[in-house]
């Protein structure tokens, strides 16, 4: 079911660096479409530094959410790690940057609720409170768990159940983390926000307010130069054409570029993706890729990103082995770094294709298409 057609639509919204948030958001997604008519949307919050560790996670194909699309959406379930009896510093960087919703009044009356994976679970409680300071001054109504589903979980083992919210104890004996029980809570409380959104659905309906979910394309207010100095991106020196083309061709407002992984005159990792080259240098190249495009993009939008108005389409084509499926994950490298720089202008259509070859062994080249104000 897409968000159009749902009767109300519900974000999960975490941040995770071993999994088991990740588990406990994908337990109240559960939770929040048992609920009839209700879909559940998953989504992570952007990074403030890349993670260190580089295997390939399953929540690597969980696409970055905005800030401004929290008011799209008709609750929000916040998840993230407990880190020394709070929350995050992915989730408190992308909290921060609420302002303008908050200034707005855009989350008023929103049902929210908070999950947490902990180690301990030292400070567990405290840490889903620091959540709900952040989100009581947003003027959200909290959705707790309170003692919901504790009769069933088995008792013998310590479980994360707290009655602010479902938290899971990742360092605790007796069961694999998060357990039958916590999961069972996290669908529970899922379920329990579904409700309360429905409520606030129906609310919103009767005053005569429209539903937000319709994601509006606004101009970003953050300064796109600012926010690359922000990210440590330097943009690499504009590659110069190697045949019969020119960089980037501008029709309208529409700006057509592509680009190879090259990375000071040479291809950055050649070679057949699966074989010769592994994911992560893939995604290395990738990245790369994108950066060039933006090096161009800069020159067509004559010197400034901030006349960038957004991203339109990228089209990903990726040199691999015969049974190598995995091409979202290597591209979500590009769409991910596009969205952290220009927020919610950098969404894009998407497609991605695997080839047999590609020019001078790059492993990936991207199309992409963007608008100028
Ligand atoms: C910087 C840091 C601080 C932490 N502080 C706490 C803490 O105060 N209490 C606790 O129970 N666990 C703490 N932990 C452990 C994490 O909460 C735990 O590993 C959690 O399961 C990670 O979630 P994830 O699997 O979604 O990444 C901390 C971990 C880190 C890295």
């Amino acid at each position: 079911m897409n968000k159009e057609q749902s009767n109300i639509c519900v974000l999960v919204l975490f941040n995770t660096t071993n999994g088991g948030t990740y588990k406990l958001a994908k337990a109240v997604a559960e939770g929040i479409e048992k609920f009839p008519g209700a879909t559940a949307v998953l989504k992570q919050v952007p990074h403030v530094k890349p993670r260190t560790d580089k295997d390939a996670k399953p929540f690597d194909t969980i696409p970055y959410a905005t800030a401004d699309e929290l008011k799209d959406y008709d609750g929000i379930a916040f998840g993230s790690p407990v880190h020394f009896g709070n929350m995050s510093t992915d989730m408190r960087n992308f909290l921060d940057q609420t302002i303008d919703l908050w200034t707005n009044h855009k989350l008023e009356g929103k049902p929210a609720s908070v999950f947490m994976s902990a180690g301990s679970g030292a400070g567990r409680e405290a840490a889903i409170l620091s959540f709900w300071n952040t989100l009581a001054i947003h003027g959200m109504l909290l959705v707790p768990t309170g003692i919901m589903g504790t009769g069933e979980i088995d008792k013998t083992i310590p479980q994360g159940n707290t009655a602010f919210g479902t938290t899971s104890l990742a360092g605790a004996p007796g069961s694999e983390r998060p357990s039958k029980g916590e999961l069972h809570i996290a669908s529970l409380q899922g379920y329990a926000l579904a409700k309360a959104a429905k409520g606030y659905n129906l609310v919103q309906a009767s005053l005569g307010k429209t539903n937000n979910n319709i994601v509006t394309q606004e101009t970003p207010k953050i300064d796109i130069e600012a926010r690359l100095k922000e990210l440590n991106i330097t943009l690499p020196e504009t590659p110069k054409p190697v045949g019969n083309y020119k960089l980037y061709k501008i029709s309208g407002n529409l700006v057509f570029i592509n680009q190879v992984a090259l990375k000071n005159g040479k291809i950055e990792h050649p070679g057949k993706i699966g074989t010769q080259v592994t994911e992560e240098q893939a995604k290395e190249a990738t990245k790369q890729t994108l950066l060039n495009i933006l090096s161009i993009l800069k020159q067509a939008a004559g010197g400034d990103l901030n006349n960038v108005k957004q991203a339109v389409q990228l089209t990903g084509f990726f040199y691999t082995d015969d049974n190598y499926t995995r091409h979202a994950v290597v591209m979500n490298e590009a769409s991910n770094l596009l969205v952290e720089i220009f927020g919610e202008s950098g969404m894009h259509t998407r497609a991605t294709i695997g080839a047999i070859s590609l020019p001078l062994a790059s492993s990936v080249e991207i199309q992409a298409i963007f608008e100028l104000k």
